[in-house]
């Protein structure tokens, strides 16, 4: 375990059946349709790699960097578009892929965005939802763990740009931040 762990909230074979899970039922949904795998980089990465390699369909993937704006650790509900699409997607049916939806204001900013681009369909699929801390009306279509408000690392997630590169989702040390 890295030293800056304090303790594994999902080890990697969890992390692994939730993904083989999420991907059982993705593949049924859209075995007639036309997939877009879009993930929401940075955090997304690992697990969109992973999930699309269990989808026995045949997709196309793009990605979209979006950019919040915090006041300290709250998210200002201001967000911009850094990296949009590289293609059309009026004949697509979108599978949005995100790592967490936390208070959901990044997601309802990227899915207005998407929206205005006519997608024949637009679904959210993140790994961990934490649906206490919400400030909007968002469920995500697919959800692999709900976790309470404990600040995550690993498996793409960041602290400061670092632990992206963990294979498992754990919790910070306090004496890291404070
Ligand atoms: P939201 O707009 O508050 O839902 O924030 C979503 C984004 O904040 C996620 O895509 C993550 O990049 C980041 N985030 C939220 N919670 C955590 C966490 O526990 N660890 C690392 N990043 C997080
Ligand atoms: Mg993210």
């Amino acid at each position: 375990m890295h030293k800056d762990v304090e303790r594994v909230l999902i080890s990697q074979e969890e992390i692994k059946a939730a993904v083989a899970s999420l991907a059982a039922q993705i593949q049924k949904d859209y075995k007639n349709k036309n997939l877009l795998v879009v993930g929401l980089l940075k955090g997304s990465v690992l697990f969109v790699s992973d999930l699309i390699r269990e989808l026995n369909l045949d997709l196309s993937i793009d990605f979209i960097v979006a950019s919040s704006y915090y006041n300290g650790t709250e998210s200002t509900g201001h967000v911009t578009i850094s990296k949009d699409l590289s293609m059309d997607v009026s004949d697509k049916d979108i599978l949005l892929v995100e790592d967490v939806v936390d208070t959901g204001v990044t997601l309802q900013a990227v899915l207005a965005h998407l929206q205005k681009k006519n997608p024949k369909s637009l679904k959210v699929c993140t790994l961990i939802d934490k649906p206490a801390r919400r400030k909007v009306h968002l469920v995500p279509d697919y959800c692999g763990k709900e976790l309470g408000d404990d600040f995550i690392i690993g498996y793409g997630l960041d602290f400061c740009e670092k632990y992206r590169n963990l294979g498992y989702i754990g919790v910070l040390k306090k004496s890291v931040y404070l």
